[in-house]
Formats: structure tokens, sequence, C-alpha cells
């Protein structure tokens, strides 16, 4: 698609040929400081994922962003997401317009292609916001004193044993068990989740379990060394019940006398984290998520909504880069499930994208949105559209 803006005359977007994909991920290289060499995966066309690239009239690329086809769950029901990632421009036509006019594409192709919203990790909120998307949540990864964790005096109940390749389809169950209800969170079904089914994507794997079923996991990275700094790197745990976490969390702090820090990112709230002395966590990293809508009537249609909700509302919204979801619309929800459709009446509740992806991610209410200006409202209470924010809050558990 070629677009047309005052700075830059001309930017064509488009999917990248497989030998063009290289000197993408070059560009990527310089913006990110990535490793020399590409991983093999980077420069060769992989299933579930889209790469654009924006060139200039004289064919020069200047410009490069992924579309992961991934799914997220919520509230029970697996979205169609466009997880965007590695977007890049050649710093001397940064400012110019590139940026948006990849995301424009993106977007009309993620939702030509059936997805309903769309996620990313953003190193700087600033061009996101400029194209609809806004700050959700944060992935946080946490550092602990492995002296400080509970120990805890093996369950005689529980089976705690070193888990194995034949693991991993009961542990995927208890992946989607723990993340279907909630809302955000990847199904982890997309390609890059496949591993080889004889090896684990760990060094280890300690598996906890009642009459040979699953309750919880840890897969785990043992790192280098036993000094001060050792460190045991958490990659992935959960559970379904307390004591499987309680156990789990027994076997972390077992590490003590050789890795004195334990790094694991907890799913807020879960089973886990309630076990753990979050109070005296230091945060290593954290990395903020932004949320946008790419379909408003398939974001509220396909998603799970609260059985106990019930309502009503009509608003107008406002989307300068996926002008499909500009009108005015009338949500229902009932039942379980949400619908919107288009209707002709005045509204007195005008929205803006940025403020539809914080209602439908529960981060924001109606009156909070108000004094953002994000909700702009002719009525003296806006909460009505709290009904779009009905949903549990989302999170993120996962960087791509
Ligand atoms: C971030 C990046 C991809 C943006 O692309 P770009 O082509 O420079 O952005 P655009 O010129 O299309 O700008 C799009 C909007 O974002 C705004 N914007 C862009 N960069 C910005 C910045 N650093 N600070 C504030 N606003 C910025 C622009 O003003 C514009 O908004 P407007 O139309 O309302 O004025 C580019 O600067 C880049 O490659 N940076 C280094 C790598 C990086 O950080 N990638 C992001 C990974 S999440």
């Amino acid at each position: 698609m070629a677009i047309v803006n005052p700075v830059q005359p001309t930017v064509d977007v488009r999917e990248l040929a497989p030998d063009e994909l290289t000197a993408a991920w070059h560009l990527g290289r310089l913006a990110f400081g990535s490793d020399p060499q590409p991983p093999p995966q980077a420069v060769t066309p992989s299933p579930g994922r889209t790469t654009y690239g924006a060139f200039d009239a004289g064919g020069q690329l200047l410009g490069k962003a992924v579309d992961l086809h991934d799914e997220q769950w919520w509230a029970g029901r697996a979205v169609p997401v466009a997880d965007v990632a590695g977007v890049a421009v050649a710093p001397e036509a940064r400012g110019t317009g590139v940026g948006r006019a990849l995301l424009r594409t993106l977007l009309r192709d993620a939702h030509d292609r059936g997805a309903a919203v769309s996620a990313l990790f953003a190193t700087t909120p600033a061009p996101y916001r400029a194209c609809g998307w806004e700050i959700a949540g944060q992935l946080r990864t946490l550092d602990l004193p492995t002296a400080a964790l509970p120990r805890h005096r093996p369950d005689p109940q529980l089976t705690v044993r070193a888990g194995t390749p034949a693991d991993l389809p009961a542990v995927a169950d208890l992946h989607q068990r723990v993340t279907r209800h909630r809302c955000g969170l990847l199904t982890r079904t997309h390609p890059r989740y496949d591993n080889a089914a004889d090896e684990l994507p760990y060094d280890g794997f300690t598996i906890v379990e009642h009459d040979g079923h699953l309750l919880g996991y840890a897969g785990w990275n043992r790192g280098r060394g036993y000094g001060p700094d050792a460190v045991l790197t958490v990659e992935d745990i959960l559970a379904t019940t307390t004591e499987a976490a309680r156990t789990l969390v027994g076997v972390l702090a077992s590490w003590h006398s050789v890795t004195p820090t334990v790094r694991l990112t907890p799913l807020p709230g879960d089973a886990i984290s309630t076990h753990l002395p979050l109070e005296i966590a230091r945060e290593h990293e954290r990395d903020t998520w932004m949320h946008r809508p790419v379909d408003i009537a398939r974001a509220v249609e396909s998603r799970g909504w609260p059985a106990h909700t019930r309502g009503q509302v009509t608003f107008t919204l406002t989307d300068d880069l996926a002008e499909w979801n500009t009108g005015t619309w009338q949500l229902t929800v009932a039942d379980g499930n949400a619908h919107l459709h288009r209707v002709t009446t005045q509204a007195d509740l005008h929205l803006t994208v940025r403020g539809f992806a914080l209602l439908y991610t529960s981060a924001a209410t109606a009156h909070t949105l108000a004094e953002t200006g994000l909700l702009r409202h002719t009525t003296p209470d806006p909460s009505a559209l709290d009904l779009l924010a009905a949903g549990p809050p989302a999170q993120a558990l996962d960087y791509f």
C-alpha cells in the first residue's frame, strides 16, 4: 500500500519476500543491538508470522514490523490476536511517518485475516499511542532471595519428581486450565511454542502430582556458578492447588545454598504468588505492554463475558488508523456474551480507540477515562460505559 505524508513523500508497505528477510533482520539488529548473526528462524519464512517492510520510492528498505498471529484467552474463549513485534525504522527515516505506515498496513491485513485485538511490548509508548495502542499493564520479572522463600516439609499426599519431555502435554493442559478463564494471556498455541517431542525447553523441570495427576510444575534454567551472584531462573511456574504451589516454592527454597537468588515472573494473584515473599522482591525487569482493538465488533463478540453482567450502552468511536471501527455503536452484554452493532441514533459518550482499549482490558473506568480526555461525555455520569470494562483485568505472562 502506497502511503503519502508531507515529510516522506511516498512509503510503500508490503509483506516481505523470503529473500528480503535478512535485510529486515539487519535493520532490527541495528535498532535492538542483537547478535551479529541472525538465528535461522529470523531469516526464513515461518508459519504464523508476517513480516512487513516499508520502502522508499527508490526501493530502499526504511522500516520493518512483524505480526505474530497469536491467540489470547479472554474469559474462557480464545481470541485471534495480532501481536506486534520487531518494529524498527532506519535512523535516518525516523519521525517521518514510516512507523505509522507500517502499523496501518499491519492492522488492515490483521483485520482481513480475522484478528480481533492487538498487543505489543513497547520500548517507547509515544509512537504506538499516536496509532491507537494504550498501556494496559506491565510484565514484571522479580528477584527473590532464595533463603527467604518458605521452606516446606514434603507433603506425603504429593509426589515431587523431575519432569521429562513426556510430561509436556500435561503441562500444556495445566497451563490452559490456569489461563483460560483469565484475560489477555497467550494460549501458547502459536508455532513458536512447538517443542521437539524429545527435548525439554529448560535445564530442569520439577513436577508435583497427586495420584498421577499434574498439580504444578516449574521449568528452570540453572545458570552458572554457586557464589553470591548465582541465579536460578524459573522460566515457567504454575500450580492449580495451594498445596502444590507450597511444595514447588519449597523446592525452590532448597536451592538457597548454591543460588542465592531465584528469578521468576509470577502470574499476579495465582496460587504460586500467594506463597512468595513479594514484599522483599526486587524488580529485575519490567516490560510495558500495550493493547488495541483491531476490530471492535469482533473484539467484543469473540471473547467471554462475566455471566452475571447484563446491560446496554451506546457510544461513538473514532479510529483514524482502522476506520472500520469508526461509528456509533450499541453494546449489549447478557448471559456471558456480548454484541456490538451499528446504530444511527446520537450518542452522549464519545470514545477514542485508546479509551476503548483501556476499558476492554479493565485497566480504567469510564470516570477515569473522562479525566484523561480519552472519553468525552455530554451526560453528567459516563459510568454506563463501565459495561465494556466488566471482565477481569487483562494480564500478560509471556514476552514476545
Ligand atoms: C519507534 C519507531 C519504530 C517509530 O517509527 P517512526 O517511523 O519514527 O514513527 P513515525 O514517524 O511514523 O511516527 C508515528 C507517530 O509517533 C510519534 N513518535 C515517533 N517517535 C516518537 C518518539 N520517539 N517520541 C514521541 N513521539 C514519537 C510521531 O510524532 C507520530 O505521531 P503523530 O503522527 O501524532 O505526530 C522508530 O523511531 C524506531 O525504529 N526506533 C528505534 C527502535 C524502536 O524503539 N522500536 C520500537 C520497538 S517497540
